[in-house]
């Protein structure tokens, strides 16, 4: 399978949200060949998209020279897109919203409606694709924090999603922690290998990696310097 990964972070290699997201292709791995490659988007040439519309209009045809073109290539290349990223302000880092919105190309100005909603038709063949959200965040808890992310991704992309979320991300890069990460980072990989073999992650181990790893309490009174 063909692997695009696209790192929000502007962390780069040191990302949080990269460690669930290594650990999971870790898991696709053991089960299946894949070719995986990493884009960050925060290196990538990428202006931002000025409404113009005339992509939609043209064949996709985007006013601006840059990077965006041979990332499309790389996205339509692809079997599977993982966005992985952190929340920023409930939704994702600036340079990967960049990103997204210059994926406008893919589809025409056409619209039509799909169920109760309308959606544009495409003027490039992605129907291939599926997409792979992983999202770390900073606060302990998921209730109040993801949604907006959550329900920007599956409007984007209704068809063949899988959406993954972790809280207290930062605590992947703290190794007096590793013994709540290690776990966690298992049972990524054990989703990885899921998701290789069936095409899915089952809802208990969804369950599983989506709970705090500590108490919210605890990880308030830490990251606040206090008693835990
Ligand atoms: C600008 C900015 C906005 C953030 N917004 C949120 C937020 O809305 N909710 C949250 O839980 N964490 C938020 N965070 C914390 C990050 O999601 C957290 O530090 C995460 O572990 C960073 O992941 P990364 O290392 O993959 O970039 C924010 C961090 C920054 C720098």
């Amino acid at each position: 399978m063909k692997i695009l990964v696209i790192n929000g972070s502007p962390k780069r290699d040191a990302s949080d949200t990269l460690c669930l997201t290594r650990a999971f292709l870790e898991g696709m791995n053991n089960v299946t060949d894949n070719d995986v490659q990493f884009l960050h988007a925060i290196d990538s040439h990428i202006e931002y998209c000025t409404g113009c519309f005339a992509c939609m209009r043209n064949g996709g045809h985007c006013i601006h020279q840059d990077d965006m073109t041979a990332i499309l290539s790389s996205i339509l290349n692809s079997d599977l897109l993982i966005w992985s990223f952190p929340l920023y302000c409930y939704g994702m880092p600036a340079p990967l919203k960049a990103l997204l919105d210059r994926t406008l190309p893919l589809s025409s100005m056409t619209m039509q409606k799909v169920g109760d909603r309308y959606a544009h038709v495409g003027q490039k063949d992605f129907s291939h694709l599926k997409y792979l959200m992983i999202c770390g965040c900073g606060f302990p808890n998921s209730a109040h924090n993801f949604e907006a992310a959550v329900l920007q991704f599956r409007l984007c992309f209704p068809h063949a999603h899988t959406i993954i979320t972790v809280p207290e991300s930062p605590m992947f890069h703290v190794p007096e922690a590793a013994s709540v990460t290690t776990p966690r980072l298992a049972l990524l990989k054990e989703a990885g290998q899921q998701y290789a073999a069936n095409g899915t992650v089952n809802d208990a181990l969804m369950q599983a990696i989506t709970a705090p790893m500590i108490p919210e309490e605890q990880y308030a009174a830490i990251v606040n310097g206090g008693v835990t």
